[in-house]
């Protein structure tokens, strides 16, 4: 089986403290940090760019860095994100750009990719690429704010690409909290994203193990 990670979102963080709450998602146990990156074109939000991602590297060099790219142009920006040190660079399948060729330049450059697909977007669109991905992501919040509420209809897309590969990587990522992350799970899911649930608590450590005990059962 593949292994249960927990990504607290960064967009959710007291954006006042950046470094401290950086610190207390890394110092909480999580696997690693989800960057959340908007261009006000592909979503209707603007949020972090490269120094944010080297500011994440600056203050905890060894939390692994997962960038979500809300980007209708991706590609024109995976260099600088490489640079500034992400580990992972998630793209969207309903980019407008080369999604195949962009999906290759990331692992060229050393870094582990995945490909990322919107509520709307049938699952159908992403299975082309399995044999091009380290990891599958699937929105279940139409992408753009945090805090909004999961879409379980989206569930039975984790489930059709489980059954498809059962050793892929599959995260979910949007209105994820206690209630939910099981349900992803038994979907079968192995990496959650969440924002608003673990940024709020007051011991993220001990949400992120109560987390944990529930994954593991
Ligand atoms: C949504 C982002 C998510 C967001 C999740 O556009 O891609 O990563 O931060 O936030 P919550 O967990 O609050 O739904
Ligand atoms: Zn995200």
């Amino acid at each position: 089986m593949q292994k249960m990670e927990i990504l607290p979102s960064l967009l959710a963080a007291d954006l006042g403290r950046l470094g401290d709450e950086i610190r207390r998602a890394e110092s909480s146990g999580a696997d690693a940090l989800h960057i959340d990156v908007m261009d006000a074109h592909f979503v209707p939000n603007l949020s972090f760019g490269p120094d944010v991602v080297a500011l994440c590297r600056r203050v905890a060099p060894s939390f692994r860095r997962n960038v979500h790219l809300m980007m209708s142009r991706p590609d024109l920006y995976i260099k600088r994100f490489a640079e500034a040190g992400a580990d992972e660079l998630q793209i969207h399948v309903e980019a407008d750009c080369d999604v195949h060729a962009e999906l290759a330049r990331i692992r060229a450059l050393g870094l582990g990719n995945a490909i990322v697909l919107n509520p709307e977007t049938p699952v159908e669109r992403l299975l082309g690429y399995l044999d091009e991905v380290d990891c599958v992501l699937v929105m279940t919040v139409h992408p753009g704010y945090g805090g909004q509420k999961f879409i379980g209809e989206c569930l039975p897309k984790i489930e059709v690409l489980r059954a498809a590969r059962p050793s892929l990587d599959i995260m979910v990522d949007g209105g994820l909290n206690a209630e939910t992350i099981p349900l992803a799970a038994a979907a079968g899911a192995n990496q959650f994203v969440a924002g608003s649930y673990l940024f709020a608590q007051a011991d993220m450590g001990a949400a992120i193990g109560a987390l944990r005990e529930k994954l593991d059962r």
